[in-house]
């Protein structure tokens, strides 16, 4: 098991485009980190450059102490899996399992028992005799994880291992995953685009946004605490309301709202973001901070997901119980206790400590 170092990472594709910037992290001996961010953000050219399957431009990979990267994928001790899982056709689970220590020489006894082992970890005991087109999409991903664990890597690399699996299987497996993390606690290094994947399986994750680190911490602390307006937009489903407005006195003021911040070391245009489930809905004996027309009621027993419209801008707001609110309604809004964030209006829209 082992520390995986980036240093300064930079990636430029040869036709010069950089698909990361000056990447620093450190995933700690042990840890699940997750890499997340949209589509076309750089996950992946990052994954593949820890694999050794993409040159690195600039900077330093370590694995343990060892810089690795002028090391062939093969000898850099880390497994990956594929979203594709790339199994043999024409073997057996059990020869796709134990294929690549077979390559490397290692008895058969030996390849007998981690399989077995594997097999065992993933309850692929009773499959073993079978071919991948004999299984679901869903056994295919387990041998793909399988052939993982039998060679006992230092760290294991994932990219969007679930993104070919139905919704139900998706969540079967993500909670199958963080089982197998708990039982071999192996580094890993988890690619997705899906931030509930994030969220549910990351001890800390790390948020990119074109070719950029953003911010890297807790699932909680990413929630609570965002640290520029991409990563308040990205983390939380559905995704954070914005509203544009300037900060005078202790007062967060727009053409709709005004909402006293307390003390804030900001004066001038600022951005007020607010999580759906942090809006509730504000009755008789409640200041209300806004009244809205209410467009659109989802309702799904659980919750109910409220969409208005305030001075031209579309709103979300989440309810954990049903309320008798219908399109075309007037509802007035209020806020829970602190659960605003604010946020500088420049571009990089940095979150304003309050
Ligand atoms: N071989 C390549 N040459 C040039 N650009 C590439 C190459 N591979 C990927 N890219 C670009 O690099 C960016 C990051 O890609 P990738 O790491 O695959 O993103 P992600 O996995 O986050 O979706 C994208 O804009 C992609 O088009
Ligand atoms: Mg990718």
């Amino acid at each position: 098991m082992s520390q995986i170092q980036l240093e300064n990472i930079v990636k430029r594709y040869e036709d010069g485009f950089v698909a990361v910037k000056d990447a620093n992290l450190t995933i700690e001996d042990g840890e699940f980190m997750v890499l997340v961010g949209p589509s076309g953000c750089g996950k992946s050219t990052t994954l593949r450059m820890i694999a050794g399957l993409e040159e690195v431009t600039e900077g330093s990979i370590l694995v343990g102490e060892k810089r690795v990267n002028d090391l062939e994928p093969g000898d850099r001790d880390i497994a990956m899996v594929f979203q594709n899982y790339a199994l043999y056709p024409h073997m057996t689970v059990r020869a796709n399992m134990g294929f690549g220590l077979r390559m490397r020489g290692i008895d058969k006894t030996e390849i007998e028992q981690r399989v077995n082992m594997a097999a065992e970890i993933l309850s692929l005991q009773t499959l073993l005799e079978r071919k991948p087109r004999e299984m679901s999409g869903g056994q295919r991903q387990r041998v793909a994880v399988g052939r993982a664990i039998v060679r006992q890597p230092s760290a294991f690399l994932f990219d969007e291992p679930l993104s070919n699996l139905d919704a139900k299987l998706r969540v079967q497996m993500r909670t199958e995953l963080a089982k197998l993390h708990q039982t071999l606690a192996t580094t890993t290094v988890y690619v997705t685009h899906d931030q509930v994947e994030a969220m549910t399986l990351g001890h800390r994750i790390t948020v990119m946004n074109e070719g950029v680190i953003q911010q890297v911490d807790t699932p909680l602390a990413l929630y609570r605490k965002p640290i520029n307006q991409f990563v308040a937009g990205f983390i939380g489903s559905p995704a954070m309301n914005f509203i544009h407005g300037e900060v005078t006195d202790s007062e967060f003021r727009s053409a709709a709202l005004r909402l006293n911040v307390g003390h804030v070391n900001h004066a001038g245009d600022a951005i007020l973001g607010i999580r759906p489930e942090d809006l509730i809905h504000a009755t008789d004996n409640m200041d209300p901070l806004f009244t809205a027309a209410i467009e659109v009621v989802e309702r799904m027993g659980h919750e109910t997901v409220i969409y208005f419209q305030l001075n031209g801008k579309s709103m979300v707001a989440r309810f954990d119980d049903d309320i008798a609110a219908y399109p075309g309604d007037n509802l007035s809004f209020s806020i829970k206790e602190r659960r605003w964030h604010l946020f500088d209006a420049r571009p990089e829209g940095r979150r304003i400590e309050c």
